[in-house]
């Protein structure tokens, strides 16, 4: 985008890619989305997706591949053991990282749970700059302890910080040396952190954090699920990445951090997971899990035609006008919500538009789940379906009591290569709406509350019956209008 200027209109990010394969939407009548979003518990996760006009529940495996990978997927080696699919991978996976031992998983919570597996012991601690659902549900399960290192910068939700995700470096010798170097399972750095609002980590903090384990030798862990987003703000953001590479980028960080592992169905525009190292100890260490959790070690889970599509698409993700257009895209909802007066987490990062429901909402409480209650009210609102990064997706507490988010933020994930300029546009028009009609969001309480991972399949109820009002100020504003 950046190198075309429009005449005389306002800039927009022009995809740099046509659609070939399409899949017919429906949006459904107020009234009727209505009754959907209660059928599902209130929960976004419950809905059909038939039922959904915009799913921007997540990123993950939802992403438009390209002709290449669908060529690509044609010529899978469907064989158990030493599959040429596999080979491709690891020939794909040399050439983004450089490096040589690769290990496969069906998806990244299950790479997570082979590094939990293989490395956290009970009473010890894993050190990262901010936690993920999963990677810490297997950490915590296996009677180890998640420790965030976040600079405080990374938590203010309206900043014009470029790299909201850095690490306290300070904080982070200090807390090796309290707990112990052999007491630290591994330091994990998340790029492009998730539960924050997918904001970048730069190179200058990613390369530092590294050097310390290694001055500690302690074990350094790279998350590189949203590598692809973080990789395009170091470029445009980070004046010592400017006349670097993507493929530099990603080399120089394979070189420094002692493992890697990420979510095809994120970095790749495919499915599986991967982790690998320069370090042959390291793969070794963890390979004995593979075979077990997994699959055999050359597909680990995975299914061969996702493998080929993801050898394709991690070449992919070095090319800048493929990876400018998810982070394009949500700069520009993030911005039209923005001017609209919308608290939307600034800068806009990769993954999403995320909004900040503690403004959005001040009326609800936490323990009434201000940013739930908003993904409810927006698919009512438009159909489009989000999800809720705050409060309802924290673990409670041991003693059970709730474990209050840090931000209360409701995710409007944005696929890469899948939707249009005019449906972003649809998406904030709606958004807008919802935000003059605030007051009118009232709060969730539990109906059946999981103990792990609540979020995914909880169900909520609504408390009094603001979402029939909801629903009938959007009729009377509307009138014949989906
Ligand atoms: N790490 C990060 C940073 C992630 O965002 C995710 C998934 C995972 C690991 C786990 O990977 O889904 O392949 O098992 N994030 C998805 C999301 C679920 O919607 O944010 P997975």
């Amino acid at each position: 985008m950046s190198k075309v200027k429009f005449y005389k209109e306002e800039q927009i990010p022009l995809e740099m890619h046509k659609v070939r394969v399409v899949q017919k939407l429906t949006l459904l009548p107020v009234e009727e989305r209505l009754k959907k979003i209660q059928e599902a518990g209130n929960n976004t996760f419950l809905l059909q997706n038939k039922d959904v006009y915009m799913d921007m529940l997540t990123d993950s495996g939802v992403n438009a591949m390209s002709d290449q990978q669908v060529a690509s997927m044609g010529i899978a080696d469907d064989s158990y053991a030493g599959s040429e699919t596999f080979n491709r991978v690891k020939a794909a996976i040399f050439e983004v990282f450089g490096t040589e031992n690769v290990l496969p998983a069906h998806q990244g919570r299950a790479a997570e749970n082979i590094l939990a597996e293989a490395y956290v012991r009970p009473g010890m601690v894993a050190l990262m700059n901010f936690h993920f659902t999963t990677t810490k549900a297997h950490i915590t399960r296996l009677g180890g302890e998640v420790v965030e290192l976040i600079q405080k910068k990374g938590l203010v939700p309206q900043s014009d910080e470029p790299f909201k995700g850095d690490m306290d470096l300070d904080a982070l010798k200090a807390t090796i040396e309290k707990y112990g170097p052999e007491n630290v399972a591994f330091v994990r750095v998340e790029a492009g952190t998730n539960l924050i609002g997918g904001q970048p980590v730069s190179l200058e903090n990613m390369l530092a954090v590294a050097d310390i384990c290694h001055d500690y030798g302690v074990k350094s862990v790279l998350d590189a699920s949203l590598l692809q987003d973080n990789v395009y703000f170091m470029k445009t953001r980070e004046a010592q990445c400017k006349f670097m590479t993507t493929k530099q980028i990603y080399h120089l960080l394979a070189d420094k951090m002692d493992i890697i592992y990420f979510s095809g169905r994120k970095l790749g525009f495919s499915r599986g997971g991967i982790i690998t190292s320069h370090n042959p100890k390291y793969t070794n260490e963890m390979m004995e899990y593979i075979p077990l959790y997994e699959g055999f070690l050359t597909y680990g889970g995975m299914e061969v035609r996702a493998m080929e599509a993801m050898a394709v698409g991690l070449v992919e993700s070095l090319d800048m006008e493929y990876i400018s257009q998810g982070p394009e895209f949500i700069n520009y909802l993030v911005n039209e919500l923005d001017k609209y007066g919308v608290p939307m987490i600034k800068p806009a990062g990769g993954l999403g538009a995320h909004i900040n429901c503690s403004e959005f909402v001040p009326h609800i409480p936490h323990d009434q789940y201000p940013a739930a209650a908003v993904a409810t009210a927006i698919y009512i609102a438009s159909g489009v379906r989000g999800m809720e990064r705050g409060t309802l997706s924290e673990q409670r507490e041991a003693d059970g009591t709730e474990r209050f988010a840090e931000l209360e933020l409701m995710r409007l994930a944005m696929p890469r290569r899948v939707f249009t300029l005019s449906q972003v546009k649809y998406c904030a028009d709606r958004i807008k709406w919802l935000y003059d009609n605030r007051e009118l969001i009232g709060g969730l309480k539990w109906v059946e509350e999981p103990k792990v991972l609540r979020f995914f399949f909880g169900r909520l109820g609504e408390i009094g019956y603001w979402q029939e009002e909801l629903a009938k100020k959007f009729r009377e504003d509307f009138g014949e209008s989906l």
